[in-house]
């Protein structure tokens, strides 16, 4: 008979990762397993590491020490495009977008990183690389509509408000066709309605695209309704996993956000 190991049921597997800038331990032995269709929210407070996680993942920082698989090939060590190219997609923090391009140009920009030619190929093979490039422009047209944006296509980013700019953030990250999204904050600095948006997006993304999705957020409201799982991190390391409702509930977790256990 054969043995399936609880590790081949997850899409990304965080194996004791641990990473320092100078003497910080930013991460300190991080370990998470994250299944396929999921949403897994990571949380913690301010300097907990969890972006350093996410730059971990996506080939920005290399880890010092563990392992990250996606799909069962190793991650570190391996180039940020190559892991973006693999299918794990990332809307970042501080958002990363050419401010003075407009939102078409900003999503067709990040489909050249699924262009499989080179300079040489294109004078070649022409009417293959103009296939190619319409096949581009499908798609971010369907991204563009998936999250409600034609109304600014053709909108410089910078005249946008900020909660637009996140919106478009997370269609840039989303015309990469990723397997797996790492979201960062995703709806920091944005009113209630929103964030309402931007939950129901992720909702969308999760369910119709069949995305997996790894969310980093503070609004604790945003966290219990969308998530199936989450983890803890606090100084770097983890301290609790569990559905929602256990990690409300959990003491060390309630005394890492407030100082002080709830008894
Ligand atoms: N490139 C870097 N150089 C030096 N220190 C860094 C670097 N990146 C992160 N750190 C440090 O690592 C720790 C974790 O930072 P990180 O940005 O991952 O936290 P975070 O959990 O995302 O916080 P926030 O909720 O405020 O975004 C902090 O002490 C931070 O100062
Ligand atoms: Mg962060």
């Amino acid at each position: 008979m054969a043995i399936v190991s609880r590790e081949a049921s997850f899409q990304l597997t965080v194996k004791e990762v641990s990473v320092s800038f100078g003497g910080i331990k930013a991460i300190q032995d991080v370990s998470l397993g994250v299944r396929p269709g999921q949403i897994y929210s990571i949380i913690g407070p301010n300097g907990a590491g969890k972006t350093t996680l996410f730059n971990c993942i996506s080939g920005i920082y290399h880890a010092d020490h563990g392992s990250i698989l996606f799909d069962g090939v190793e991650l570190i060590g391996m180039k940020p495009h190559k892991i973006t190219q693999l299918g794990i997609g990332r809307a970042f923090q501080n958002i990363e977008l050419f401010k003075g391009m407009t939102v078409l140009d900003n999503l067709m920009s990040a489909r050249s990183f699924h262009m499989s030619y080179g300079l040489l190929r294109a004078a070649f093979y022409l009417g293959s690389c103009m296939a190619q490039e319409a096949q581009n422009r499908d798609l971010v047209e369907d991204v563009i509509e998936f999250l409600d944006l034609q109304h600014v296509r053709k909108t410089p980013v910078m005249s946008l408000s900020y909660g637009m700019q996140k919106r478009v953030e997370l269609a840039r990250a989303l015309a990469m066709e990723p397997k797996i999204l790492l979201v960062d904050e995703p709806v920091s600095g944005m009113n209630l309605e929103e964030r309402e948006d931007m939950a129901r997006y992720l909702i969308d993304i999760n369910e119709e695209k069949g995305v997996t999705v790894v969310l980093i957020e503070h609004d604790m409201g945003l966290v219990m309704d969308l998530s199936e799982t989450v983890t803890v991190l606090n100084f770097g390391m983890k301290i609790a996993e569990g559905t929602p409702g256990e990690i409300s509930e959990n003491p060390e977790v309630i005394k890492a956000y407030l100082g002080e256990v709830h008894t």
